[in-house]
């Protein structure tokens, strides 16, 4: 289902059912059924997810989104004038804190005719809309509410000239098959015109990574914990799983030769799950780890190559020197 509204100046789309948003079945069908087990990055994001994400990207040790905010803050400029796009489409949006460092220096330099975003998780992305509309009265802000997969192919041929970018580490956390998949989807969406811009992570000091990730699983407020745990409760409201959080334990592991960080989420007894509406069932041993966040720290070289074969151009990239988040755009 498709549907348009437009409500205090912001355009809203919603692309799938409110329910369970875009092409979502087959990639959690297909994830469960790997070993190890693997539920999409997406299912992290429903309303309380998002909000435990706000919190994790609060915590003193989590390094990313405090180099992200310093590169984008020394680049801005140079990354609207390089790619002169008019329309900056948010893929993953959030809160959009840190999009709004790039909007308002295509504002700075005349060059912001519209926003739009896209993501799941619709609540934050409304608000940063809203908060868009009342500062740039002027520009076309549309939110879009839908998954990649779905809001790609509906993007391409609307506009052009856009600057798609991808904040938060949001490229790094596709599992390698939702990445192919993204990329391809991404080059068929893009016209001559148009420009990318991905913000990612490169490969860090290991106790820096280790401690960024190990911050908020324990203590009084483990929110790191309750978000790993609160994609279990997101497939219980949303499929009709019925997961006890309680026989489950989150853990973060950091593989060093494959540059991942890795949440996983242990089964604590032989268990049998339920997936109502997929009506699947999945018979969970004691000690069996399902895999919710696979986070990709990457090397520069690699991924410029990676990209490339993708038939994306790397024009210009910039690295912050102190926590090495990097930001390439691309044609
Ligand atoms: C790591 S957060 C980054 C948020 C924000 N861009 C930032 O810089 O803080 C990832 C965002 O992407 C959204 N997201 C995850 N998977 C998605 C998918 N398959 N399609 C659309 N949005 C998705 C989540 O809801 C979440 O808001």
């Amino acid at each position: 289902m498709t549907s348009q509204s437009s409500e205090f100046d912001v355009i809203r789309v919603v692309l799938g059912s409110p329910h369970v948003v875009g092409g979502a079945e087959e990639e959690l069908r297909a994830g469960l059924a790997e070993r190890p087990r693997r539920i999409p990055h997406r299912y992290g994001y429903d309303a309380t997810g998002s909000a435990l994400f706000e919190e994790i990207t609060r915590l003193p040790a989590y390094y990313p989104p405090r180099s992200e905010r310093r590169l984008l803050r020394a680049h801005a400029d140079e990354m609207a004038v390089l790619s002169g796009a008019v329309e900056l489409v948010d893929l993953g949006a959030g809160t959009a804190e840190k999009s709004e460092i790039l909007a308002s220096a295509m504002d700075a330099h005349g060059l912001l005719r519209a926003y739009t975003g896209v993501d799941v998780s619709p609540g934050p992305m409304a608000a940063a809309a809203h908060r868009f509309a009342v500062r740039w009265p002027a520009a076309r802000i549309t939110t879009v509410h839908g998954d990649f997969a779905t809001a790609l192919p509906w993007l391409q041929g609307r506009g052009t000239g856009r600057l798609m970018v991808m904040l938060g580490g949001t490229f790094g956390c596709l599992a390698p098959p939702e990445r192919a998949d993204f990329l391809r989807a991404l080059r068929s969406c893009c016209g001559p015109r148009d420009h990318v811009l991905l913000c990612l992570d490169l490969y860090d000091p290991v106790d820096t990574v280790r401690r960024a990730y190990e911050a908020g699983c324990a203590g009084e407020r483990p929110v790191r914990r309750m978000f790993a745990l609160n994609t279990l409760a997101h497939l219980n409201s949303a499929y009709g799983a019925d997961f006890d959080p309680a026989c489950f334990e989150p853990t973060v592991v950091y593989d060093v030769p494959l540059r991942q960080v890795r949440g996983e989420i242990r089964s604590t007894a032989r268990q049998r799950v339920t997936v109502a509406r997929l009506a699947m069932t999945i018979d969970l041993v004691e000690d069996e780890m399902l895999l919710h966040d696979v986070i990709q720290k990457f090397e520069l070289r690699d991924l410029v190559g990676e990209l490339a074969s993708f038939g994306f151009r790397c024009r210009r990239h910039w690295v912050e020197e102190e926590f090495r988040c990097a930001a390439l755009l691309l044609s």
